[in-house]
């Protein structure tokens, strides 16, 4: 792994480009009052909605909600890796990338080609597996239980499936001729050593599943038993080349099947998968025992628009959906659908596509898949019972952190009002809206888009949003900080803090150099969403402290009707009673 390159030297690239330049070189713009304007690269379009702000070294997309600074751009049009946009840049301007010292060193040509030789031995031991299904004097068994299963011949082939013969040193007679390629096949977790210092096959008398991962290459193999009676797999341990967190079996073979994936089914095991292919359901692919991770998410999102964990309907299956839940909320853009279908007890997807096949599986995909909205509160509302007030704080409690991290606002919205819903908090809605208004009236300003914007902007977002056009802000409005409020509910509250304090900071920001600040943050987007309304505030100083004091306020009002709802369930302490009289006074 190459040295970290120091954050000062990624906010010098962002200052010295100039957006507008890099985007102009790749994609033709031209000039539309104060921006600039294209059809939009990332999506097909006949009418121009990709903007690009000098000022704020910014584009965004208002087709399909694209958005960056000069470094998500050349990320998301050149393909690059985040360093690899940097030194793009960097070439651009004629400078060396620096790297920190304490920090891994660039891999030598050495480790290169080790790694090189690594994925070679792989393929060779994967073709090794599948020739013995055709030469070794038990591939018979092998051959009969995979038959057994109803696999076909060519499903088979597909996958590379193969068999590890029974005996102790098949791979290490084939490929451990010499100590150093003993040492490789170690590394690579193909044979092992025991306490004696004798070494032998990893994998034995097993059907072998070779794992690709997204470029094709074998980086690791599940290997099953034949008869059933103890664990059922084993996979290959993690490797310098196997990370399984990273890795889905049968992604590879999904993206080569479809060159755009209209969507991609998760489901629990290599055998679903296979048997789903073999069906013509050749779009899904399974973690490697292991649960859904973020990369995975991520990793699927940046292929598809579309994903649906198929799981068993017993407890594990819907913990493991929920997981994969958690993991995907923050890659919920707008745009994007995850859904969840349950299978019942005793049938897994390979079982099922057998019984019914393909057509009236993907009706079921169709039709009884639940959005992830309904799971969420299905499984919320299990834990919490919302006819006391104390369960409804509780499922508050634990709703609001998983909703806010999700970045698509018209998915965020759905959920925060089906929260309220649940929690039947109509009054708070009110409330807002009340002051919403209160606060749209009688200001000087004439009505034009951007005071219709605002009125509907919360007082989080206002703040945010004014933030990003001048982070001087927050050092100008120093007595407006809204740590005052971080132990509070609000939503967007702990970014808001995050936010103001950097710009406190760093004063001389510029938009662009705040969102790179925040690119690897779980809520970086809202902020880039934030941007993305044409909005010019001529009074920042005084809409961002009255947004403050509408904050206050209507914390200090949501927590008066709090009380006082209690107070009708029992009688409040003396404590609360305190602040209760508190309350009430701040209010005159
Ligand atoms: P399943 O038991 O559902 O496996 O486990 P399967 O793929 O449907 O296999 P069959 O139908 O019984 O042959 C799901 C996944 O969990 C992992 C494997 O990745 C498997 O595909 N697993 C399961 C293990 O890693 N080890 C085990 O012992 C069992
Ligand atoms: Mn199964």
């Amino acid at each position: 792994m190459a040295g970290r390159i120091p954050r000062e030297f990624i906010d010098d690239m962002i200052a010295r480009s100039d957006i507008v330049e890099v985007i102009d070189s790749r994609v033709r713009l031209k000039k539309a009052g104060r921006n600039y304007q294209a059809c939009c690269p990332f999506h097909n379009e006949k009418s121009p909605s990709f903007t690009v702000s000098q000022d704020k070294q910014f584009y965004h997309c208002f087709g399909c909600g694209a958005h960056g600074n000069v470094i998500s751009f050349l990320m998301e049009y050149d393909r690059l890796e985040f360093p690899e946009a940097i030194e793009e840049l960097a070439n651009y301007h004629s400078i060396e990338v620096p790297r920190e010292e304490n920090s891994a060193p660039a891999p030598t040509a050495q480790q290169k080609q080790q790694i090189q030789d690594d994925y070679e031995l792989m393929e060779k031991a994967a073709k090794f597996f599948a020739q013995q299904l055709k030469i070794h004097g038990e591939k018979d068994k092998a051959v009969n239980y995979l038959k057994g299963r109803g696999l076909s011949g060519d499903i088979v082939k597909a996958f590379g499936i193969g068999y590890a013969p029974s005996e102790w040193d098949g791979m290490l007679r084939a490929f451990g001729t010499n100590p150093q390629a003993q040492q490789q096949l170690l590394d690579l977790k193909l044979i092992t050593e025991n306490d004696n210092r004798r070494r032998f096959d990893f994998f034995r008398d097993r059907i072998m599943f070779p794992i690709r991962d997204k470029r094709g290459r074998v980086v690791g193999f599940g290997g099953r038993v034949l008869e059933d009676g103890g664990p059922k797999y084993l996979n290959s341990p993690e490797t310098r080349i196997f990370h399984k967190g990273h890795e889905l079996y049968g992604f590879y073979q999904a993206k080569q099947a479809h060159r755009n994936l209209a969507r991609v089914m998760i489901v629990e095991g290599y055998m679903d998968v296979v048997a789903l292919a073999q069906f013509g359901i050749d779009y899904a692919v399974a973690s490697l025992g292991t649960a859904t991770t973020a990369e995975h998410i991520q990793m699927l999102f940046r292929a598809t628009n579309e994903i649906i964990c198929c799981y068993d309907g017993d407890r594990a299956g819907r913990e493991a959906a929920w997981r994969a839940l958690e993991n995907a909320l923050p890659y919920l853009k707008d745009g994007v659908e995850m859904k969840f279908l349950f299978l019942p007890d005793g049938e897994d997807p390979d079982t099922l596509v057998r019984q019914i096949g393909k057509d009236a599986f993907e009706a079921k995909l169709q039709n009884e898949s639940m959005p992830l909205s309904r799971f969420f509160f299905e499984n919320l509302l299990q834990r919490h019972h919302v006819s006391s007030t104390e369960g409804k704080a509780a499922l508050k409690a634990q709703a609001m952190p998983l909703i806010e991290q999700i970045v698509g606002d018209n998915q965020r919205a759905i959920l925060t009002s089906d929260l309220s819903a649940h929690m039947g908090e109509h009054h708070r809605h009110k409330l807002e809206r009340d002051i919403a208004k209160a606060n749209s009236h009688g200001n000087v300003k004439k009505v034009d888009m951007s005071t219709l914007n605002k009125s509907t902007m919360s007082p989080v977002r206002m703040m945010l949003r004014l933030l990003l056009d001048s982070p001087a802000l927050a050092k100008q409005c120093a007595s407006a900080d809204p740590a005052f409020l971080a132990e509070t509910n609000i939503a967007g509250i702990s970014l808001l803090n995050e936010v103001f304090a950097f710009c406190k900071n760093h004063p001389q920001a510029n938009t662009a150099q705040v969102l790179e600040e925040f690119r690897h943050h779980p809520q970086s987007s809202h902020l880039a969403k934030l941007l993305n309304t044409d909005f010019a505030e001529q009074y920042p100083v005084k809409v961002f402290q009255d947004s403050f004091t509408r904050l206050l306020d209507w914390h200090l009002k949501s927590r008066m009707s709090e009380l006082m709802s209690i107070s009708r369930l029992r009688n409040l302490t003396s404590e609360e009673k305190q602040e209760f009289n508190l309350l009430v006074k701040e209010q005159k």
